[in-house]
Order: structure tokens, then sequence, then C-alpha cells
């Protein structure tokens, strides 16, 4: 197969971590007979020291132009600690989300037995969970219009709005994943308080009649967030509007013991992008200790989701799982005994090359 992956490797641990799913992409395309083309490009904190914009139009055509998007992280602290900043590299990743089209953010919340020791939540409560999130990623309060300040500066206003058509396209990808497992969809709002999480509920509740197969609850969203950490089993696809999903996906990822395990899919009519659902860590930038673990599984999602290439995708899971059983992990899992970013990549990459000569 003959594909063109963007890498946009972004602002602090970002290159650092895309680099080794770099690597492990190359190994699987030679194994496999693949010929992946990547070309790099600039986006957040990064593309404004360069270009002064955070989502340059020459990152836009790269990303246009290629068959998936490899993402790493956003954010620098010098526009964090300074509120007033024109213009901001978060900016990049919402014009980027927007001008894409990828309106539906995957992520897949699992807890690896091995990890079930550093988690804060007991582990008879986060063993075998399993769950997937849907968020809705290009509406709600994150893009709606009018938003500002009143003419004084003394109060400020954002929209929430959503319309049926945007609810339809993201719910019928959640449908769709829960066929494929435990067939059971639960809709997070707050359709006690919000207008736009009754246009939720009404809308869900009628598209829920294609899928009979389908069992739909639904819940609040305070309620979700207890029933994250009480019992997370009880969760299949749990689809939920932009800010909700935003919330409940870091909740979420304590589970798997540590925020730099899980992976993410944004996937559009046309484009898909992929990105460890981590931000960019700015103190451990450059130090070549953050985990590539869950930019390593973004890569396997990338193959899965974006080209079928599910054995090669099953592969890459297979290898994280039997390092992080081996102990062979970063400092975030292991302070004891850690090894380095570079480390874990090449070890994934070895591991890769042996699973398929004993496959092969
Ligand atoms: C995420 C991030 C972004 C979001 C920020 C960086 C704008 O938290 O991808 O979850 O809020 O969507
Ligand atoms: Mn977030």
């Amino acid at each position: 197969m003959n594909k063109k992956i963007a890498i946009l490797p972004g602002d602090g641990i970002g290159p650092e971590v895309t680099e080794q799913a770099q690597k492990v992409l190359s190994t699987v395309a030679e194994i496999y007979g693949h010929q992946f083309e990547m070309e790099s490009a600039l986006v957040g904190a990064a593309a404004i020291d360069a270009t002064g914009n955070p989502f340059p139009n020459a990152t836009e055509e790269v990303c246009k132009k290629a068959d998936a998007i490899l993402f790493g992280a956003i954010g620098h602290p010098k526009y964090d600690d300074d509120p007033k900043a024109k213009v901001r590299p978060e900016q990049g990743l919402l014009a980027m989300r927007k001008k894409l089209g990828l309106f539906a953010n995957i992520r897949p919340v699992t807890s690896y037995d091995a990890l079930l020791p550093i988690s804060p939540l007991k582990e008879e409560i986060i063993k075998g969970v399993d769950f997937v999130v849907f968020r809705e990623l290009t509406g709600g309060i994150y893009f709606g219009q009018p938003r500002g300040r009143s003419e004084d500066g003394n109060s400020a206003f954002d929209t929430c709005n959503y319309s049926k058509e945007e609810i339809i396209r993201v719910s019928k990808l959640a449908f769709e994943s829960a066929r494929n497992r435990r067939k059971h969809v639960t809709l997070v709002d707050k359709a006690n308080v919000l207008a736009t999480s009754r246009l939720w509920r009404e809308t869900v509740q009628e598209l829920a009649s294609d899928y009979p197969d389908v069992t739909l609850d639904f819940m609040f969203v305070d309620n979700a967030a207890m029933k994250i950490i009480q019992n997370p089993r009880f969760f299949d696809v749990v689809l939920t509007e932009n800010m909700f999903g935003d919330i409940i996906t870091d909740e979420a990822s304590v589970i798997s013991g540590s925020l730099g395990m899980l992976p993410s899919a944004s996937v559009g009519v046309t484009s898909s992008l992929f990105e460890p659902i981590h931000g960019s860590y700015p103190q451990a930038a450059g130090k070549n200790i953050a985990n590539p673990f869950g930019a390593i599984l973004s890569a396997a999602m990338l193959l899965e989701y974006a080209f079928g290439l599910n054995d090669e995708s099953e592969l890459i899971k297979k290898a994280v799982d039997d390092c992080v059983n081996a102990g062979f992990v970063t400092e975030d899992i292991n302070k004891e005994n850690p090894k380095s970013t570079t480390d874990v990549g090449d070890k994934i990459v070895s591991i890769i090359k042996e699973l398929s000569t004993v496959n092969s």
C-alpha cells in the first residue's frame, strides 16, 4: 500500500514522542511491504515562532494532501501564563479541527493489568475496563458565536449551539462502533438544564431506531463523572458533546494508569488525524523521558482507522502490551527503573520485528 502521512510534531514533548511513532510506522511498512511517505509540517507554538500563525497555510496544504495525519502535542507555557496573548498555540489545534472538518474525536479507555498498581483507583474497580468515548469535536461552546466581552469589558459570553446534522454524524459513528463491541451506547448530556442537550437526546433517540440491536441509555454529565470512577466497566460506547467530552476523557485517562498511554483519533469526511491525548508537557521537553506509548498507539489507530490495516495495527498494540508487561516503561510508570523515550521506541521496534518473524 502507498500512502502519504502528514507529520505534525508540534510543541514540547510532541517531536520526541512522534519520532518514536514514525520509527514504528517505518518498521511496520518494511515488514508488510508498504510505502509510507511522511512529510513534516509546523503547528502550534513552533509555527507561531516561525510564521506568526499556529496553523499556517503551508501546514494546511500538507494535511489536505495527506491520507492521514499524525500529530504530537500543542502548547507552550509562555502563552498559558499570558491571558492577553493575541495568538495562542491552541488556536492552531482548533483551526485545524475546524478547517479539516474533524468532527468526531474517538478516545479509547482501557486498563493495562501491569499498570493497575500505579493507578490511584482500586484495582478491583478498573481491572478489565474497556470503553470508548465519541466526543463531538467541531461544534458546541468551543466554536459557537457570538462570543466575547461586553463593551465595558466587565462581562463575557460564549455560545453553545448544535444542529441536528452535527449530532447525527458523530452519533452514527458511535452506534456503528457499538455494533462491533458490546452494543451499548450511553449519551452523556445535561438535558435537565441545557437546550442543546435536549436536542441531543431527542436526535439520538430518533437515530437509535436505526440500530435496534444497540442499547441506548442516557446519563447526566455530573452523574457520569461519578460513575466513570465508581463503576467504569458499566460503559461501552460513550457519546457526548465537545466540552463534556473534553472533561470526561481527561478524567477517564486516570484509569489507564498514565495520561501518556492513551491515543486518539479525530475523524472527518476527508481527513483524519491521530494524536496522543496528553499535552505538550513542556517541563519534560528535550529530556528524553516522555512516554511515547500514546503516540505509538495513535500510529496503530491511524493504520486501523485511516488505512484499514488491522493486522499491522494489532501487531503494534501487541508489542505495546508486551513492552508494558515486561516493565520496559518510562518514568511516569516506573520511577525506580525508568527507560528513556528513545529506549522505549527502540524496544517496540525490536518487539515488532520479533513478533513478525514468529508469526511468519
Ligand atoms: C484536547 C485539548 C484541547 C481541547 C485544548 C488544547 C484546546 O484539551 O484535545 O482535549 O480542549 O480540545
Ligand atoms: Mn482536553
